[in-house]
C-alpha cells in the first residue's frame, strides 16, 4: 500500500503564528523514514500553497477570519486529496491548523459517500460564525463538514454535506462552547469526553468508537488534533487545554485502529513548533503515526 503525504502550512484558521511550520516540523521528525521502515511506499508530494490575506478585503464582520484564503486553500487541498484517493493511495495530511480538515474531508468524501470520522480533539470544532467566540475557522471545521456554516465553506468541492452526524465520533473533548453543546445534542453526535475516557478506559472507548464509525460506513477518516493530548506530552499547540489523553493512551488508541484496519485517510494537525519545546509535539505526532500504521515493539 502506498501513502501520499501532503503538507498544509495553514495558519489563517486561528490567530497564533507558527502553526504553518507544522508540516516542516513533522518532516524534520522523520515521518517519511518512519513509515518507510514499516514497509510502506511513501510519496511526499510537498505542500499546498497558502495565499496571504488581503487586509483591505476584510469580511470579519461575518465572524469568519480570513475566510477567503481559508476557502481557497481548502479547495486546493480537496483536489489534491481526491487525486490521491483516486490513485488508491492513503492520504496523510500534515497541518497546519484544524481548518484544513474542511479540505481533507471534501476530497475524501468525493470517493466515500458514507465516511466514518474519528475526531480526536480537546475541542468540538463545531462552531459556526454565529456561535464562535473567536471567529477562528479552525474551531468550525467539523460543523462545516456536516454541512453547517457559511456556504463558501460548506460548498467546497461542490457538494454538501461531506459527512453524516451518525458516522462521527469525537474523542478527548474537554472544552466545548455553548453553541457546540447544542449542536451535539441536536445532531446526536457521539462524544467521548475526558470523563468517559477516565471512567471506561481508553480500551473500551476505542472498542465502542471503532464499532460506531465502522457501522454502515465505506471508509474511516482520522482527524487528530494534537491538542487532544495532554499539554504535558504535546505542548506545541495553539489552544492547549489541561487534562488531555496521555502519550500512552493515545498510542493505545492508534494501535487499536491499526489492529482494526479501518482507517482509510488521516490528518495530524495543530503542530506549532514555535510554541514547542525541542520539536516534541511533531515527534509525538510521528510516533503516533508509527502506531497508526502498524508499528509494534515485538
Ligand atoms: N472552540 C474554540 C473556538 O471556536 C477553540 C477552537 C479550537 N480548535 C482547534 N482546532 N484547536 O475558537
Ligand atoms: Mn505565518
Ligand atoms: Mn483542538
Ligand atoms: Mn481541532
Amino acid at each position: 500500500k502506498k501513502i501520499s503525504i501532503i503538507g498544509v502550512p495553514m495558519d489563517l484558521g486561528q490567530r497564533r503564528r507558527g502553526v504553518d511550520m507544522g508540516p516542516s516540523a513533522i518532516r524534520y521528525a522523520n515521518v517519511v523514514e518512519r513509515l518507510q521502515s514499516l514497509d510502506y511506499e511513501v510519496n511526499d508530494i510537498g505542500d499546498i500553497e497558502i495565499g496571504r490575506p488581503n487586509r483591505f478585503d476584510i469580511i470579519d464582520e461575518e465572524n469568519l477570519k480570513d475566510l477567503k484564503e481559508v476557502v481557497k486553500a481548502n479547495q486546493k487541498l480537496a483536489s489534491a486529496v481526491s487525486d490521491i484517493v483516486a490513485m488508491d493511495q492513503f492520504p496523510l495530511v500534515l497541518g497546519g491548523d484544524h481548518s484544513i480538515a474542511i479540505g481533507t474531508l471534501a476530497g475524501v468524501a468525493e470517493h466515500h459517500k458514507n465516511l466514518g470520522v474519528i475526531w480526536f480533539d480537546a475541542h468540538g470544532d463545531l462552531n459556526t460564525g454565529d456561535t464562535s467566540p473567536s471567529g477562528n475557522i479552525h474551531g468550525m471545521s467539523l460543523a462545516v463538514s456536516l454541512g453547517i456554516g457559511h456556504p463558501y465553506l460548506t460548498g467546497i468541492n461542490g457538494f454538501a454535506p461531506k459527512i453524516k452526524p451518525e458516522n462521527v465520533v469525537i474523542i478527548g473533548a474537554r472544552a466545548l462552547d455553548p453553541g457546540e453543546k447544542e449542536l451535539i445534542k441536536e445532531k446526536g453526535i457521539k462524544v467521548y469526553t475526558m470523563h468517559e475516557i477516565d471512567r471506561l478506559g481508553m480500551t473500551k472507548v476505542m472498542e465502542e468508537a471503532i464499532a460506531h464509525v465502522s457501522n454502515g460506513t465505506d471508509g474511516v477518516h482520522l482527524s487528530l488534533d494534537l491538542d487532544a493530548i495532554d499539554p504535558h506530552d504535546a505542548p506545541g499547540v495553539g489552544t492547549p487545554v489541561l487534562g488531555g489523553t496521555s502519550y500512552r493512551e493515545t498510542h493505545l488508541a492508534m494501535e487499536m485502529l491499526a489492529e482494526a484496519g479501518i482507517v482509510t485517510s488521516a490528518e495530524f494537525v495543530e503542530v506549532n513548533p514555535i510554541l514547542d519545546d525541542k520539536n516534541n509535539t511533531a515527534t509525538v505526532a510521528v510516533a503516533l503515526m508509527g502506531s497508526l500504521f502498524g508499528e509494534k515493539l515485538l
